[in-house]
């Protein structure tokens, strides 16, 4: 079985294939470029295509006349034209969730930053927008400190500001109980609050379940401090309207510069509570 390789394979996967199912692997950078290489013969001896986001269309297809399987390394195969494998009777497999896990890092380590402003305030002290070179007179600073800005004892302390909320008192509402909704709500299980779940296809009982608190999307977004969503769907499930419905943290909205200014989209979407600003 000759399969046409364009995606990454880890060693043991290409192992399993070669000495558990005797496939033949031809690793190509581009399926599409190795296919108008091959001879009609040689096209004819190829069985598989194993493709990562290379679009893969009805003309690649039918000149693979003997392809039986199209594997796609996506968790959703978009790339792959499904209507016209379908109609040549080649199935087409694909992994779901393939990402999730990364995916739900990044999630949470974006959501640490915004609630603690690790990133707001990391660029502010490596840009010196939030420190100053010179310490205030009598204060002793060893080589490299950083000194906050301002100077003015009157005005907002970067420390006060900054500071961010407690993760154990936060309400975090996941949208989409998939892959990625699961893994996130995972992650912050053990975090904060409470997590709170909407997922219209996912029954009430079983994210309670998993030890979650299912609710409405209405619900989720009255009661969590930090939105995450992850959900497939082709219609609008939050936009505009709704986050206008909260206000936005102030921090979000008061960089002095710029680069310190926040995307009014971006989660927590509760004020904080009791903040100097
Ligand atoms: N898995 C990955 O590798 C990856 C990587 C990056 C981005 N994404 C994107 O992230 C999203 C989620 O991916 P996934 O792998 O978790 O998908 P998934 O198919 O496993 O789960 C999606 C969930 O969204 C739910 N959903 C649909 N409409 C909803 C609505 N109106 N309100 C609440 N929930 C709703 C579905 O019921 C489903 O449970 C997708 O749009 C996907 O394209 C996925």
């Amino acid at each position: 079985m000759l399969a046409l390789v364009s995606a990454a394979l880890t060693p043991d996967v290409v192992e399993a294939l070669i000495r558990e199912r005797s496939w033949e692997l031809l690793r190509v950078e581009q399926i599409g470029v190795a296919v108008a290489d091959l001879t009609v013969t040689q096209r004819h001896t190829v069985r598989a295509v194993i493709v990562e986001a290379e679009p893969i269309g009805d003309e690649l297809i039918s000149a693979l006349s003997r392809l039986e399987i199209i594997a796609c390394l996506r968790s959703d195969p978009v790339n792959i034209d499904i209507a016209a494998a379908t109609a040549r009777g080649v199935v087409v497999v694909h992994t779901p969730g393939r990402n999730a896990e990364a995916v739900a890092d990044f999630t949470l380590g974006l959501c640490l930053s915004a609630i603690r402003n690790i990133a707001t305030t990391h660029h502010g002290i490596v840009s010196g927008d939030l420190t100053t070179a010179q310490p205030p007179r009598g204060l002793r600073v060893a080589a490299g400190d950083a000194i906050w800005r301002p100077d003015d004892p009157a005005a907002p302390v970067p420390y006060i500001v900054y500071q961010g909320r407690q993760l154990s008192g936060l309400v975090v509402g996941v949208i989409g109980f998939g892959a990625i909704g699961r893994a996130v709500a995972r992650r912050f299980a053990g975090l904060v609050r409470e997590v709170h779940i909407t997922d219209p296809s996912v029954p009430a009982e079983e994210i309670k379940a998993c030890g979650f608190v299912p609710v409405h999307l209405s619900e989720l977004l009255a009661a969590a401090d930090v939105v995450t969503v992850h959900a497939r769907s082709s219609t609008r499930i939050i936009g505009e309207p709704e986050l206008m419905q909260r206000k936005l943290p102030h921090q979000y909205r008061a960089g002095r510069r710029p680069g310190l200014r926040r995307a009014d989209r971006c989660a927590p979407v509760r004020p904080p509570q009791g903040r100097r600003a």
